[in-house]
């Protein structure tokens, strides 16, 4: 059974079409659901919460109709809002144990529960302060907390890495990965970020303005719009002399500024085809890295030709 699937799901607000007949189905494990600013991701995730009704379609969680089962659906999923919507003078103790109970769980298991997660997010003493002093991360962590406390089968992370520096990032990430893969709880998870997200996910869902733009294993995306970043040395001229040579290849490349040249990835074969024309041409390899570009270059790049078909 699919964790989420939509035929249609459409959703018209007076000036805009947030989702324009998406059909989409995401299975266990984590799904990135990726976009620019406004493409749809959170009105996704409340048409799916059924906290928003849809104007057409129909869209089903774990075997649940949104439109009719919301609660039933609710009492299965976890949701990470996309703001702030903690309050200010309550501790993630105490917050984490009431949503706990909220969602049915009696008062001491709630509390257990809430002692679990709020140690697997990595709030420890802080736990008992309010959650108003807290930083960034640190409200992030318990917003994770509390769409995890009543052990759901699916959570649906709006933007968990918002706000966040890059190393409270990574640490996010990583626990988004733990929850998909250690703890077995599907997600889903949304970002404008690509790059991110191909790190956690196994699977990677694309929309623009509404539309699905993409649906397929991260592995086969990356391949679809990454590139590698490449530097060599030896000669001079010796990154003009391997751009010629991949292009004669058959490979797109062009200076990426100062030495460097950048290497569209065509296939899991084409890093051989570099390192082999490095070797050829007498040069040295010194690094070769792989870029990924944010999610609105690629739209802004080359339409969105450029990452279809889906
Ligand atoms: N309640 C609403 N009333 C009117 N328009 C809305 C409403 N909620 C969302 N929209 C519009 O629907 C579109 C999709 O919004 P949505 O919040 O789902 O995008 P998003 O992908 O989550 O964007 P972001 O990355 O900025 O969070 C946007 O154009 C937005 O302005
Ligand atoms: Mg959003």
């Amino acid at each position: 059974m699919a964790v989420i699937e939509t035929q249609g799901l459409t959703k018209q607000y007076p000036s805009v079409t947030a989702l324009d007949h998406l059909d989409v189905t995401v299975g266990d494990g984590v799904t990135g659901l990726v976009g620019a600013n406004g493409a749809g991701k959170s009105t996704l995730i409340k048409i799916l919460l059924g906290l928003v009704g849809a104007t057409s379609g129909s869209a089903s969680v774990l075997g649940h109709d949104v439109a009719t089962d919301g609660a039933a659906i609710r009492a299965l999923v976890g949701y990470m809002p996309e703001h702030d919507c903690l309050p200010a003078d309550v501790s993630a103790s105490d917050f984490v144990v009431h949503m706990g109970q909220m969602s049915g769980l009696p008062h001491n298991a709630a509390r257990e529960r809430a002692a679990d997660v709020l140690r697997h997010v990595g709030l420890a003493e802080e736990r008992y302060r309010p959650m108003g002093g807290y930083s960034t991360g640190m409200k992030q962590r318990a917003k994770l907390a509390q769409a995890l406390v009543h052990d759901p089968r699916l959570v649906l992370l709006d933007e968990p890495t918002n706000g966040l520096d890059p190393s409270s990032r990574d640490d996010m990430l990583a626990l988004v990965r733990k929850v998909g893969h250690e703890f077995g709880i599907a997600v889903l998870v949304t970002s404008h970020l690509l790059g991110e997200l191909e790190r956690v996910s196994d699977h990677v869902v694309v929309l623009d303005s509404g539309r699905l733009l993409r649906s397929s294993a991260t592995t086969d995306f990356l391949h679809a719009t990454g590139s590698l970043v490449v530097e060599v040395q030896g000669k001079p001229d010796a990154d003009r002399l391997l751009g010629q040579a991949l292009v004669e290849a058959g490979l797109t490349a062009r200076p990426a500024g100062g030495a460097l040249i950048e290497v569209e990835v065509r296939d899991e074969a084409t890093p051989d085809v570099v390192r082999d024309l490095t070797v050829d041409l007498g040069l040295g390899l010194v690094r070769m890295q792989e870029r990924h570009q944010r999610i609105e270059d690629v739209f802004r790049e080359g339409g969105a030709g450029s990452v279809l078909p889906v």
